[in-house]
């Protein structure tokens, strides 16, 4: 496979609240390519926006600290970069699209004026160059008469539409990765197909790394060529999209699998993970899964997990016991 375009090694992430230091990400490490989407996947709070956010440096600081680890672009450490050399890459290079498009675009200004501001920032166009770049854009991404929609203010606009500008926003200096957040979560089931549809068309012409984050299993297996699987920050399975839905192994991930969206169930609900996630400041010792999970052994109550390779030679692992090839761990999984 070709080289990495992007190369996390160790991502740590802490926050001082006052009565304490703690980790809202931790030892997070991936691989991106370009053309390949790669899916985070967790329920809320597991530290999905926090590694989206400490890897485009625009951590809310205080409280968050200066991520640890490095983020390679390019082989270049973005976490050792000057903000000035760092807001050359945010934007131009890696572009990120947020869950709520209507905090990221500013109501005061129209939706032409904020495109034309990034054709001038970041690729250096100005007067009608600009304003036909902008225009180009909105075209992109299937909006209609899209030199009309340029004087119109986000308030506008519906959800879809805001989401699709913000994707035109983001796709202007052809990044070579992009960074979704949620996309897709604010919009309603048929403009979340649109937009999902939108993305993968453009990720298949510009060729970029998409790194995608949701916390719905079946965008998961629409979109992901990778994904990883994060509870109470830390990554507790990887692999390809087919291993991960053919050979689901880690317990948290078969239950956020067996808790995907049904119409007939509330929304939201997690049925198949009984209690809830640890908040940051009361990680369990030992496997943070330990008190939802069904398999726990005594072992799982002390010191860290290891990652555990579940075919040998291949990328795909699991942090949890039940994979260190003892009997306990064996009778576990075929009891089940
Ligand atoms: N500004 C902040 N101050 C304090 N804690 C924060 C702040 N932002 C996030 N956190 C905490 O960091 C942890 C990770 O949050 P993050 O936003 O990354 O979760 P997420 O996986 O994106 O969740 P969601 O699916 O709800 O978007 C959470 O426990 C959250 O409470
Ligand atoms: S390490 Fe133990 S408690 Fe954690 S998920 Fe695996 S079996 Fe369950
Ligand atoms: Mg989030």
């Amino acid at each position: 496979m070709s080289e990495p375009i992007l190369k996390v090694n160790n991502l740590t992430t802490r926050i001082d609240i006052g009565s304490g230091v703690f980790s809202v990400i931790e030892g997070i490490s991936f691989e991106m390519h370009l053309g390949k989407t790669l899916a985070l996947v967790g329920e809320s709070g597991c530290g999905k926006t926090m590694t989206a956010l400490s890897i485009m440096r625009i951590l809310p600081t205080p409280p968050a600290l200066h991520p640890e680890g490095e983020v390679l672009y390019r082989g270049q450490n973005l976490l050792a970069l000057s903000e000035k050399e760092m807001r050359r890459i945010r934007g131009g290079r890696i572009a990120m699209i947020f869950q709520d498009p209507v905090s990221a675009l500013n109501p005061v200004y129209t939706i032409g004026s904020q495109l034309v501001e990034v054709a001038e920032l970041h690729l250096g166009l100005y007067g009608d160059e600009a304003v036909n770049r902008a225009v180009k854009a909105l075209k992109e991404v299937g909006i209609a008469s899209p030199e009309s929609r340029l004087y119109d203010y986000p308030h506008q606009m519906s959800g879809g539409m805001k989401q699709r500008v913000m994707i035109a926003m983001a796709l202007m200096c052809e990044p070579d990765i992009l960074i979704a957040d949620e996309p897709t979560t604010a919009l309603d089931v048929t403009i979340q197909a649109q937009v999902l549809d939108l993305m993968r068309e453009l990720q298949k012409r510009k060729g970029m790394a998409v790194l995608l984050i949701t916390h719905d299993m079946g965008v998961v297996a629409e979109m992901a060529d990778d994904v990883i699987v994060m509870y109470a920050a830390q990554a507790v399975e990887r692999g390809t999209v087919t291993e991960i839905f053919d050979h689901m192994s880690h317990p948290y991930t078969r239950g956020l699998f067996k808790s995907r969206p049904d119409p007939k169930k509330p929304q939201g609900e997690l049925q198949a993970i009984k209690g809830t996630v640890p908040s940051i400041t009361h990680y369990p010792h030992g496997c943070r899964f330990h008190p939802r999970c069904p398999f726990i052994m005594d072992k799982c109550r002390h010191g860290e997990v290891p990652d555990f390779t579940l075919e040998p030679g291949s990328k795909h692992q699991a942090k949890c016991w039940l994979y260190d090839g003892s009997l306990e761990s064996s009778e576990k999984l075929c009891a089940e």
